[in-house]
């Protein structure tokens, strides 16, 4: 007789580093109870969106992918468990209970554990995924309990980069922003407990960790003062002083928080990499003031400036929104001023979306039209690309060390790795898979390096 097939699974992922971070979990659970990724979702026992919420735009995708879903569930004569996790599960609980009765459980971004629980009870009752009965039956645990994904098993990506999560939650009131009410208030992971994860990667072969909250550099402020080490930058001098990990990275800080400990402990640790996300948001102190970023743009500058006071050879990158409500024209052009002061090697660009319940959301009165919108975006964009370009032509000339993430896709010979300052490269060599080779770099565009693997010369 021969042995059952094994149940596929088919992870569907949006929006940022975090959720990324929580698919690699769901993926490690799903295959930890015996299950296989499918080829599509049509051949899936279990679907699994994972969702974001921060703008319009994934909402309406995820939208459009779940009608999709229902005739997939429908063709395998609803032998399909669709789950759905994530941001937009806590902000839309109610759209999705009522437009989208085929999803069969739905997880806040806490709670990724309730999806095992989930199959689990499926299966106990000996039902089996894909033959759960009813549809939205299995609403629960959204986000009322938040954990650490940390205890689940994991799939990465990258099996030589692993993001390590160091909080969650923010206790930021941007005004423009959903995370708080979706993410919930801010908890850090105990000191402790993050390097002994780390050091457990390192031992598995990771040379590569990015540590990942919603707003990491003000990690520590709610652990217990008079327990030893708890601040980021301690965080990051034991992060740096664990063997076999050559990299650390972190993502996202907050400007209003960057203390003066973090620049130098930045500066002065070998591994903390040479590359800055800074989210900037907007260059005019009125619209950072009704945003509640909480620091201006003089501040912002002054940052920066101390930054590359410490580290002169820096990247920085940034998130810009434009057409926040009632931006005016001279504002958006002090964004793009922004940008050219500081030269950002690469930014992520968005149009303001409203999100229902946060407090530009209210400002209905001053929303700018589409069309505005979208010529600032494109004009930022075009500023953007160019600085990046020019930014990243400093590189052309130089040998970088290169981590090695695989084989490029256009072939024979070339490989793909990042460098320090976390450019994508694609070159020719002979590397393996998580090897650190020089690289020498002949080409720069604004969003990768081309370049040549320098290949040691026998002495003699
Ligand atoms: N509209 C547009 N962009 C937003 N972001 C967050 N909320 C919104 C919104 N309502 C952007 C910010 C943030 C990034 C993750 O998404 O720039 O840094
Ligand atoms: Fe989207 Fe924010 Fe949730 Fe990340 S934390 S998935 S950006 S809503």
């Amino acid at each position: 007789m021969s042995a059952p097939e094994p149940q596929r699974y088919h992870v569907v992922t949006f929006g940022c580093q975090m959720n990324a971070h929580d698919s690699e979990r769901i993926t490690g659970m799903l295959e930890q109870r015996g299950m296989q990724p499918a080829t599509s979702s049509d051949d899936a026992d279990v679907v699994v969106f994972n969702t974001c919420t921060v703008r319009d735009k994934p909402d309406q995708k995820l939208y459009t992918q779940l009608k999709q879903a229902k005739g997939s569930k429908r063709r395998r004569g609803g032998a399909q468990v669709i789950a759905v996790g994530g941001c937009l599960v806590e902000a839309q609980r109610d759209i999705l209970l009522r437009e989208f009765p085929w999803v069969d459980v739905a997880f806040g971004p806490g709670r990724i554990s309730d999806l095992g629980n989930y199959l689990e009870l499926s299966d106990g009752e000996g039902a089996g995924v894909g033959l759960v009965p009813g549809s939205g039956e299995g609403y629960y645990g959204i986000g009322d309990e938040r954990v650490f994904a940390s205890e689940l098993p994991t799939r990465r990506e990258r099996p030589h980069h692993a993001w390590v999560q160091i909080s969650m939650g923010c206790n930021m009131k941007c005004a423009y922003c959903i995370v708080p009410a979706v993410r919930g208030r801010e908890r850090s992971r105990a000191f402790s407990e993050i390097v002994t994860e780390i050091e457990q990667l390192a031992a598995d072969g990771v040379r590569e960790v990015g540590l990942l909250g919603q707003n990491v550099n003000s990690y520590g402020n709610e652990l217990p003062r008079d327990a030893g080490p708890r601040t980021f930058a301690e965080l990051l001098r034991a992060v740096d002083a664990v063997q076999g990990i050559d990299r650390v990275r972190y993502t996202s800080p907050h400007p209003a928080h960057m203390r003066d400990d973090v620049i130098a402990a930045m500066a002065e640790c070998s591994t903390v990499m040479p590359q800055l996300h800074l989210p900037a948001q907007a260059g005019a102190n009125r619209v950072l003031k009704a945003m509640r970023r909480t620091y201006t743009r003089e501040r912002y500058l002054d940052l920066v400036h101390k930054i590359r006071a410490a580290m002169p050879d820096i990247s920085l990158s940034t998130d810009i929104i434009v057409g926040f409500p009632g931006e005016t024209e001279a504002e958006f052009l002090e964004t793009v001023d922004l940008c050219e002061q500081v030269r950002f090697d690469g930014a992520y660009t968005f149009s303001y979306s409203p999100r229902a319940g946060t407090e530009a959301a209210a400002m209905e009165a001053s929303f700018i039209p589409a069309a505005e919108q979208q010529r600032r975006l494109e004009h930022l964009i075009a500023t953007v690309r160019s600085i990046a370009n020019e930014r990243h032509e400093r590189f052309v000339g130089r040998t970088e060390p290169v981590l090695v993430e695989g084989a490029d896709r256009r072939g024979r010979q070339r490989l793909r790795g990042r460098t320090p300052h976390n450019v994508k490269v694609n070159f020719e060599g002979d590397a393996v898979q998580g090897d650190i080779v020089p690289v020498s770099i002949v080409h720069a565009t604004s969003e990768s390096l081309l370049g040549r693997q320098v290949v040691a010369v026998a002495a003699g």
